[in-house]
């Protein structure tokens, strides 16, 4: 836990203190429990190396703070986690400057891409909606381009996914979600190169971004049964999507493991698995959608994805008391729910859901 390390002499505390990104200096610059549980996280990745910061949100900021500046500029998906989106807009006050896409196709990015673009930036799959990029294709594009491909692997996990292993340069993730896994830390990750590391983790160190010891060896309980848990999410997504699609009070299901995704075919290439989060449509309005969610009882009404427990949200209905961005607004309908799913058994949250529609309906 300790934020300082002492020794007896000062050329002694010198040793300590002069290492690369020393982790028994000052816990700002790095901590040994910080460290082992960063350590995990690459090895998870597939990475040389990872950061650990305070968020999710931390991981993506103190990323793109360190890679770009005024004059740059980046390609962003035009559907994303709603606060990424609002991220790059605020960038956009410091003087960078934002392409944003609807979908990261070769044609698309071919055409987005500028001799100033520092980041081609990627969700997949996306929350909320799950849209799939295909990123060998991305890498491929970008290969001629001095520009690096980094990618928000959350709402996949590295159980699923591995974007590194495809060519992409860094993979962030919200450790707050699957890697915790129970909703008690806020937490993030950046893995990749050595080299791409050394230039974030002293703009972190600026920032004040970094993760709390305790937070982090909460996290390692947490990944010690990440395998088990996402597992077993892949399983219970995909019955749960199935039975929503065969549902007569449900119109579009999206999720990556059915036949009918668009990016079905991206997802069986490059994940192990679908994931836990998927989104579908009430046949009906805002109203209608209310209802249901109020008809539950076995799932919870609450924010975050990746919790042991099942959660429902209702985007439409707003979760942070503020308007939507026209860019989010534009990708929420009325009756868009986002499920989720937890460890339960598969049939009572298949259940819970069909109940609630049929109660609601
Ligand atoms: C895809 C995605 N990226 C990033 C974040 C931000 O993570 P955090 O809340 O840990 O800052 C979230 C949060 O929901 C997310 O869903």
């Amino acid at each position: 836990m300790s934020v300082i390390f002492t020794r007896s002499s000062e050329a002694l505390f010198h040793e300590l203190a002069a290492v690369p990104r020393p982790v028994k200096f000052y816990a700002r610059y790095g901590n040994p429990t910080v460290d082992r549980v960063a350590r995990l996280v690459a090895e998870m990745a597939g990475a040389d190396g990872a950061l650990l910061t305070s968020s999710g949100m931390a991981a993506i900021f103190t990323t793109i703070f360190a890679l770009t500046g005024a004059g740059d500029h980046v390609v962003v998906p035009s559907q994303a986690y709603g606060e990424t989106l609002e991220l790059f807009e605020e960038l956009q006050r410091f003087g960078l400057s934002a392409t944003y896409l609807d979908e990261m196709t070769p044609a698309k990015l071919t055409g987005a891409l500028q001799p100033n673009t520092r980041v081609v930036y990627v969700e997949t799959p996306t929350n909320p909606l799950l849209q799939l990029t295909d990123l060998a294709a991305v890498v491929e594009t970008c290969r001629d381009h001095d520009c690096l491909v980094v990618v928000d692997n959350t709402v996949a996990s590295c159980v699923n996914s591995r974007p590194l292993e495809l060519g992409v340069d860094l993979v962030i993730e919200s450790g707050t979600k699957s890697m915790g896994g129970h909703s008690d830390v806020v937490a993030g990750s950046v893995a990749g190169r050595k080299e791409l590391l050394e230039r974030i983790w002293w703009p972190q160190v600026l920032l004040g971004c970094v993760l709390s010891p305790f937070d982090a060896w909460l996290l390692q309980r947490g990944i010690r049964t990440m395998p088990l848990r996402v597992a077993r999410q892949n399983h219970t997504a995909l019955v749960l999507a199935r039975a929503l699609e065969a549902e007569p009070g449900v119109r579009d299901v999206y999720y990556p493991g059915l036949a009918s995704h668009p990016g079905h075919q991206i997802a069986c290439r490059q994940m192990d698995g679908y994931g836990g989060l998927l989104s579908f449509t009430v046949d009906g309005d805002f109203e209608a959608t209310r209802r249901v969610v109020e008809a539950l009882r076995i799932c919870t009404y609450a924010a975050s994805l990746g919790d042991v427990h099942t959660l429902v949200m209702h985007p439409a209905a707003g979760w942070w008391g503020r308007d939507f961005t026209p860019r989010e607004a534009a990708h929420v309908p009325g009756n868009l729910l986002r499920i989720s799913v937890g460890i339960e058994a598969a049939e009572d949250v298949v259940a819970d859901l069909r109940g609630a529609l049929r109660a609601a309906g």
